[in-house]
């Protein structure tokens, strides 16, 4: 049955950066498609009703709004066959403090609901979406999955929690869970918290870019694209239950070097202005993505340059967009 292309899909944080992306992609390969957001408040809700334009004119489409630590998941779940659970509070550096509550509410209490209201029924596929935090400071680059995972934010533990408590699942209940590790996505309603939304609406606007630290951490960037059909194909393919599976771009590039792109795309010399390193950013990314390309025929399709122009592109109409034109 795994994969059946007519079972109804679930895709939490539909209103999100990734989570649109993803449910545009399976309403147009002709799924249903349940969504449900809580429109969380880590940025405007107005950004969210953006990223859902698209998909409120598709047929197959519905979004439920709310919190899944509260809704009734039972009749949410009715008639699914595969559950993407990108739901989140997402951000690394804010993960510190007294947000922190926001963390486990979002990351562990709504994971651990849905997988109990998953655990007796009969799903062809649970895919989460885990994340590069889990690893921390790897110790070998490129990373794979047999890394020890040793995450340094307190955002990266609720991302290995979250993960083992799905393990758990299916280890005792059968849930069909398979964790996919993302490295840093982008693109197109990219979350306004992250480097190259931020990076790209400044030097597109004239104005300094905040660095934290000295510019030389690097990062495996994953075009958004690409992160998509890595998950549609997680909810597809067989022999991949009980596994995780990195996720990455598969080259890595310094920061300020990915600045000095924009710059060029952008036509503009970006200015820089240097901040306090991050407490809780890993210094290096890079994903070994073989097991991906082996179980998910995985290839990233998008370099850096063109999507960051995707990006840029989308920043300027965004712009367009709140100057009212
Ligand atoms: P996002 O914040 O844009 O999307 C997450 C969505 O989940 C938001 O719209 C939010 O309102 C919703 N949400 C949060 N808590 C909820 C709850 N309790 N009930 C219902 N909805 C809830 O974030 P994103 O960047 O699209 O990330 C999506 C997922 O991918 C997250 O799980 C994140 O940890 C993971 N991830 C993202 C990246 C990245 O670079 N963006 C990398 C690795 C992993
Ligand atoms: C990203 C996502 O935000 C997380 O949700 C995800 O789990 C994580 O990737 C992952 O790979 O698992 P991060 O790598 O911190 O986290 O993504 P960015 O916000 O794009 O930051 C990249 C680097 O730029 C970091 O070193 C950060 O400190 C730095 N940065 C960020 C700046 O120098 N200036 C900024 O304004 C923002």
């Amino acid at each position: 049955v795994s994969g059946s292309p007519r079972a109804r899909a679930l895709v939490t944080g539909a209103a999100g950066f990734v989570g649109s992306h993803l449910a545009e992609a399976l309403a147009a390969a002709g799924r249903d498609v349940v969504g449900i957001d809580s429109f969380s408040d880590t940025y405007p809700a107005a950004v969210k009703e953006r990223n859902l334009a698209r998909l409120s004119a598709s047929p197959g489409f519905r979004l439920v709004r709310g919190d899944l630590v509260d809704l009734p998941l039972a009749p949410l779940l009715d008639g699914v066959g595969a559950v993407y659970h990108l739901a989140a509070r997402a951000g690394v550096r804010a993960s510190w403090g007294a947000e922190f509550d926001r963390y486990t509410h979002d990351n562990l209490l709504a994971t651990q609901r849905l997988l109990e209201a998953a655990r007796d029924l009969r799903l062809e596929r649970f895919v989460y979406a885990s994340s590069s935090s889990v690893y921390g400071d790897a110790r070998e680059l490129p990373v794979t999955e047999e890394a020890p995972t040793e995450p340094v934010s307190p955002y990266g533990a609720t991302k290995l929690t979250a993960e083992h408590l799905g393990r758990i699942y299916h280890r005792s209940y059968g849930v069909p869970f398979v964790s996919l590790r993302l490295f840093t996505v982008y693109g197109p309603r990219q979350r306004p918290d992250m480097a190259f939304h931020r990076f790209v609406r400044a030097v597109a606007a004239g104005e300094p870019v905040e660095v934290y630290g000295d510019g030389a951490q690097t990062r495996d960037f994953t075009y958004v694209g690409d992160a998509v059909a890595a998950f549609v194909a997680a909810g597809a393919a067989e022999g991949v239950v009980g596994e995780v599976i990195n996720v990455g771009g598969g080259v890595r590039i310094a920061l300020r070097d990915a600045i000095e792109m924009i710059g060029e795309i952008a036509g503009r010399a970006p200015r820089v202005s240097t901040r306090p390193k991050a407490r809780g950013d890993a210094a290096h990314t890079l994903a070994s993505i073989r097991k991906a390309e082996r179980l998910l025929g995985y290839r990233p399709a998008t370099p850096l340059v063109e999507g960051l122009r995707e990006e840029l592109r989308w920043v300027r109409e965004q712009a367009g967009f709140s100057a009212g034109r």
